[in-house]
This record gives C-alpha cells, sequence and structure tokens, in this order.
C-alpha cells in the first residue's frame, strides 16, 4: 500500500495504489467481516463530506462505519450547506473536519480534489469520487463482486460500456484490473465518449490487452463480466451533446440472453437505461448484490485505514 503520508497515515485516493497482496487482505477481511460481528471503530468518528449527489456510496459508508461500533457526522450537500457555500477553501474546510473526526470521506466536483486534501489532512482521507478522475472504493469493490461471483480475477474478459469519457468508475477499475495476469478488457462506447489515453498507456504498461469497439451486441458472447455505466450527463458542458448519446446502450434481456450462462453483469448505479429493469430478474444481474460486497468492501477499509496496526498484525 503506498500513498501514506509521511506521518503514515494511510489515504485512500487513487486505485494505483494498491498491491495485489493488499487488496486479497482486504477482500479475507471483508469475508470476516461479513461472518463475525466485531466493534473494532468504537469512539471513532468518520465524516462524510459530500460536494456531489450520492445515496449509496455515503450511505454505503455511513452503515459500515456504524456496523463497525463507530459514529458518523456528515453533510449530503456540502457545496451549498458547508461553508464552501461562504467562500471557504476545501483545504481550510479539511484542516477544520480533521479536528472533529478520525477519518474524512470526501466526494467532489473537481479531479484531484481528494489529493489536495489528503496533504493538509491530519486524519486519513478516502476519495469517494473526484469529479471525472477516480473512485478507488468502488473499484475495490467491483473486483471483490468479480472474485466472489467467479472464483478469480487472473484470466477474465470484461466489456465495460457506456461513458467511458467522464465515467470515473471504470477508470479506477481499469487501474486494478491492470495489475492482474491475462485480463482482457474490451472498452465499448461511441467514438465521443471513448477512454482516456492515460488509461490505454497504463493498460499497456501492464501488458493487458483491451481493444476498442463501438458494438456492443457483438462483444457480449465472449464475455465473463458485462461492466455498464451510465451516460454522465452532469460532466457535459454542451447539453445537445448529451441528448446525441443518451441511450446509446441499452441492454435488453435478448441482448442479456447473448451473455454466456456463467456471465455477470455489473453496474456502479445509479442507472437511468442503459439496463432495462426486465433484465433484473436474471441471474446474471449482479448490480444489487453488489452494493450489498460494497458494505463489507468499505467496512474493511474502514478498519484498515483507522486501526493499521491491527492490520498490519494480520500478516
Ligand atoms: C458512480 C459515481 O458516483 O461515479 N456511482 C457510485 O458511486 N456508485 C457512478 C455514476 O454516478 O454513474
Amino acid at each position: 500500500m503506498s500513498f501514506s503520508a509521511s506521518n503514515g497515515m494511510n489515504h485512500i485516493i487513487q486505485a494505483q495504489q494498491f498491491t495485489p497482496e493488499f487488496i486479497k487482505k482486504i477482500f479475507d477481511l471483508a469475508n470476516h467481516l461479513e461472518m463475525n460481528h466485531e466493534t473494532p471503530l468504537k469512539g471513532k468518528i468518520m465524516a462524510t463530506l459530500f460536494y456531489e449527489p450520492s445515496t449509496r456510496t455515503r450511505f454505503s459508508f455511513e452503515s459500515a462505519m456504524l456496523r463497525l461500533g463507530g459514529q458518523v457526522i456528515t453533510t449530503e450537500n456540502a457545496r451549498e450547506f458547508s461553508s464552501a457555500a461562504k467562500g471557504e477553501t476545501l483545504e481550510d474546510s479539511i484542516r477544520v473536519v480533521s479536528n472533529y473526526a478520525d477519518v474524512i470521506v470526501m466526494r467532489h466536483f473537481e479531479e484531484g480534489a481528494a489529493e489536495r486534501a489528503s496533504r493538509v489532512a491530519s486524519v486519513p482521507v478516502i476519495n469517494a469520487g473526484d469529479g471525472k478522475g477516480q473512485h478507488p472504493t468502488q473499484a475495490l469493490l467491483d473486483l471483490y463482486t468479480i472474485n466472489r461471483e467467479l472464483g478469480g480475477i487472473d484470466g477474465i474478459t470484461i466489456a465495460m460500456a457506456g461513458d467511458l469519457k467522464y465515467g470515473r468508475t471504470i477508470r479506477s477499475l481499469s487501474y486494478l484490473l491492470g495489475k492482474y495476469k491475462n485480463v482482457k478488457i474490451i472498452f465499448v462506447s461511441p467514438e465521443a465518449l471513448r477512454v482516456g489515453t492515460d488509461i490505454k498507456e497504463y493498460l499497456k504498461r501492464h501488458n493487458t490487452t483491451y481493444h476498442e469497439t463501438e458494438k456492443l451486441e457483438e462483444v457480449l458472447p465472449s464475455l465473463d463480466v458485462l461492466y455498464q455505466t451510465r451516460i454522465q450527463k452532469e460532466r457535459f458542458s454542451d447539453p445537445a451533446e448529451y441528448e446525441k448519446l443518451k441511450g446509446c446502450y441499452q441492454l435488453t434481456p435478448a441482448l442479456a440472453d447473448r451473455l454466456p450462462k456463467h456471465a455477470i453483469i455489473m453496474h456502479p448505479l445509479p442507472r437511468v437505461d442503459e439496463i432495462s429493469p426486465l433484465v433484473d430478474a436474471s441471474p446474471k444481474a449482479l448490480y444489487f448484490k453488489q452494493t450489498y460486497y460494497g458494505l463489507l468492501v468499505r467496512m474493511a477499509l474502514l478498519k484498515f485505514v483507522l486501526t493499521p496496526s491491527s492490520f498490519r498484525d494480520e500478516e
């Protein structure tokens, strides 16, 4: 685990920071916490500071903290209801909240905001999404879902479909997948929403096979995982452009049937129209279970961040 600050604090900022060994420990801990009721975070306080809308990420962190015996202070609309509305800088807000909480879980509309926060925080910062940058805890729960449902990560073929330009979940997940063996990634998007060159270069450096296509239907029979994403309406500067692209990939039951029997369908949620509700009844539809797995992974991450010495003892 890199990204620990000079004082030994562990911030969670970007998916590249995790090693496969660390990920395995987090997964083992998530499995353990599922089966054992423990309250190791009694007396600890988590602040959730969200400058962008969220339901599941904020609730799942809060639920994870409460389940481990900790407590929560929260602002669900920091852009309007925190001192940011009065003109306070992010840095000042973080310095102040550092005095009130033992960990800060932060979502922000600007790429790089979590990293900036981590530089001034005196407690660990967890990035819960920074603009079109990254969403590392979502990527960990996505990977946990794949590992648990398919029994491993090496050798999988995964298609990520939808908004690959603005979607931070696919960016973080690509960074994680680049750390495993013989993974094949198929990026499915319209020309205008292709995945960034930074991701492609990273995958090349890590010898991860990928290719790009606009045609979802053709790739379905070859997949182990279909990862659908929402077109990120709020990140388009031109509403007309969004109108042109919305609804470009809609997974219907007929299309889902083209996936192999063992394949799983994932989505970070919220969905708009990219997966028909008629697909929900399919045993391949994993997106709601994915949110349950997210709770387990976030419990493990909070335990790690707040009691790092106990984590080291388990090594
Ligand atoms: C995602 C996000 O915020 O990036 N949602 C989530 O955290 N599960 C995906 C999205 O908003 O489309």
